[in-house]
């Protein structure tokens, strides 16, 4: 019989893809969104990818009635993936109690209903902002976690120790915890993708726009940084190749063998930094379209280099980024046009 996996903000960005990825694989697969950040069309866009729509219930994480009435109406949970959390950094640093509300009860209330429902494991969203300013690149597992910047990302750290601290006390749960280095791109089908909301912080949803014209121009944060071009350089990752080591972290953490650890945690990038310059020249390569830039100031709060060693993620999970960068911008392209013609029609 399949495995039921239970995907919190299975409508958002990184879940959307996950899911399509799982039902590919065989899971059944459960979605709980409010949709604070995404919306319910997003259900038609994985229908159309797999064939198989989801099973979908609108509620909100942070009410543990609703999950447990989730869990008994849908019963045989085996895994979850907890992707459900605000991700704004900026938002968090003017609404902290907002994000260690909404991000922190989420993983309670999963924490406490999954001995009581029997669910096995569970797979967490963590960010490689847990490493701060590395001392050096690239960077695995191993490297100290630094003060967080941001109560978003200090939520990640704190989620992070709130699921070693459970399962060392003994409860009868496995966790994997990854941590995601910069998601870019959409689903080659161009059926479902990032929906930004209002205007986007991230450098990849804000270049596909001004590329359109729906910006005038993008800025580069800065090029006086100690780096060969003077931007800052990120490990950007393919967001279906991201999906797909959600898949092989939960098949390896939900198999009945006893040697994997109880808790393990992985990078997931591609091991290869770019720089803002070389991504805004791989989308004009990869697209044809020009994208119209100034250089400004620094953002503050930007780390100026991050990559990570995956080496584990390769080695353990047998997970490796395959998508080129050229191709993600393609498919970042083609999300954009389809985007923008359904928001002018
Ligand atoms: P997203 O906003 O697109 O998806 C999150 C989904 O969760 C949304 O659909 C939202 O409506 C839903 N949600 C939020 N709070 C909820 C609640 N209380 N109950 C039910 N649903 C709720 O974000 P994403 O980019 O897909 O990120 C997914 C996860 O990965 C998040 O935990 C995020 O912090 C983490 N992450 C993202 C990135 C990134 O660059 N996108 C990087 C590192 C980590
Ligand atoms: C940011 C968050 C991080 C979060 C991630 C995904 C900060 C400090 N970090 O990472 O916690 O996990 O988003 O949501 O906010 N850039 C430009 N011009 C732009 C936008 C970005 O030059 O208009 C540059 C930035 O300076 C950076 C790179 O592009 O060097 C990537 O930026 P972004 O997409 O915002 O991601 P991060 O800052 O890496």
């Amino acid at each position: 019989m399949a495995q039921k996996i239970l995907v919190t903000g299975g409508t958002g960005y990184i879940g959307s893809h996950t899911v399509v990825e799982l039902q590919q694989a065989g899971y059944e697969t459960v979605i709980i969104d409010n949709l604070s950040n995404s919306n319910v069309g997003v259900l038609d866009g994985i229908e159309k990818i797999t064939g198989k729509r989801p099973v979908f219930v609108e509620g909100d994480c942070t009410d543990i009635d609703i999950l447990r009435r989730l869990f008994s109406e849908y019963p045989g949970i085996d895994g979850i993936i907890n992707f459900a959390a605000s991700k704004a950094v900026g938002e968090s640093v003017k609404e902290p109690l907002l994000y260690y509300r909404n991000n922190l009860c989420t993983l309670l209330n999963l924490l406490e209903l999954m001995p009581e429902f029997g669910v096995r494991g569970i797979v967490f969203s963590s960010s490689c902002t847990v490493y701060g300013e590395p001392d050096r690149n690239p960077i695995d597992e191993s490297a100290p976690i630094k003060n967080a910047t941001s109560p978003y990302g200090n939520t990640k750290q704190i989620s992070e120790e709130i699921i070693t601290d459970f399962i060392n006390s003994g409860a009868p749960v496995k966790s994997v915890i990854l941590r995601y280095f910069n998601p870019i791109g959409a689903h080659p089908s161009a059926l479902i993708g990032e929906l930004p909301n209002g205007i986007p912080n991230n450098l990849v949803p804000y270049l596909t726009q001004t590329a359109a014209g729906i910006r005038k121009e993008l800025t580069v944060f800065g090029d006086d940084y100690d780096t060969p071009d003077g931007s800052c350089i990120r490990d950007y990752i393919d967001v279906v190749d991201l999906a797909k080591a959600h898949v092989m972290a939960m098949r390896r953490m939900l198999s009945s063998s006893e040697d994997t650890d109880r808790i393990e945690i992985f990078n997931l990038g591609t091991g290869h930094g770019l720089s803002v310059l070389e991504l805004i020249s791989a989308f004009e390569s990869a697209t044809g379209v020009r994208v119209p830039y100034r250089i400004g100031a620094r953002r503050e709060g930007d780390i100026e280099k991050i990559w990570a060693d995956p080496a584990k993620a390769n080695n353990i999970l047998g997970w490796t980024a395959s998508v080129p960068v050229t191709e993600t911008m393609r498919n970042a392209w083609a999300w954009q046009l389809r985007t923008d013609s359904k928001s002018n029609s």
